[in-house]
């Protein structure tokens, strides 16, 4: 089991962020997902002129450490946000969706998420656990899966 560096999956969001697809709303989230191994997934937000179809950092994350089998593998989150243009350092937290999602992860893979939330820049680094972001939460452990 790797060292979970906090900041260092906090500048991994960010770089990711510098990808993200963002022309309607000019907000770029970056997620990095650490897996057990040490590697590290990223994601960006990717939105669409059809506004509602649009998928957050964590979700784009998610679904390709899902498409390289590894969603049990995930030990940590961490996610990131600002305006476009500006030098937010308020940190960004998972959207009610993506908390959903990050729990398909946490679930199979038996672990409470440390869930890592800063800004576009900055220091700040607020740190949860999925359970604090989705108590009670609804999973794969309910369908007998985890
Ligand atoms: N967004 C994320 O990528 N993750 C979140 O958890 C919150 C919101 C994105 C969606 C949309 O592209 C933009 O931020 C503004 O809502």
């Amino acid at each position: 089991m790797s060292e979970v560096n906090p900041r260092a999956l906090i500048e991994a969001a960010r770089e990711a962020s510098k990808n993200a697809y963002a022309p309607y709303s000019n907000f770029a989230v970056g997620a990095a997902v650490l897996l057990s191994d040490g590697s590290v997934v990223t994601g960006a937000n990717f939105e669409n002129a059809s506004y509602g179809l649009s998928l957050c950092a964590e979700t784009v994350a998610l679904a390709r450490t899902s498409s390289e089998g590894r969603l049990k593998d995930v030990v940590a989150i961490g996610v990131i946000g600002g305006r476009m243009g500006h030098a937010d350092t308020a940190p960004v937290s998972p959207c009610g969706r993506c908390r959903q999602i990050i729990n398909e992860a946490a679930q199979l893979g038996g672990r409470d998420l440390p869930v890592f939330c800063g800004g576009a820049t900055g220091d700040e680094i607020a740190e949860y656990t999925l359970s604090q972001l989705l108590p009670a939460a609804f999973g794969p452990r309910d369908l007998g899966m985890a």
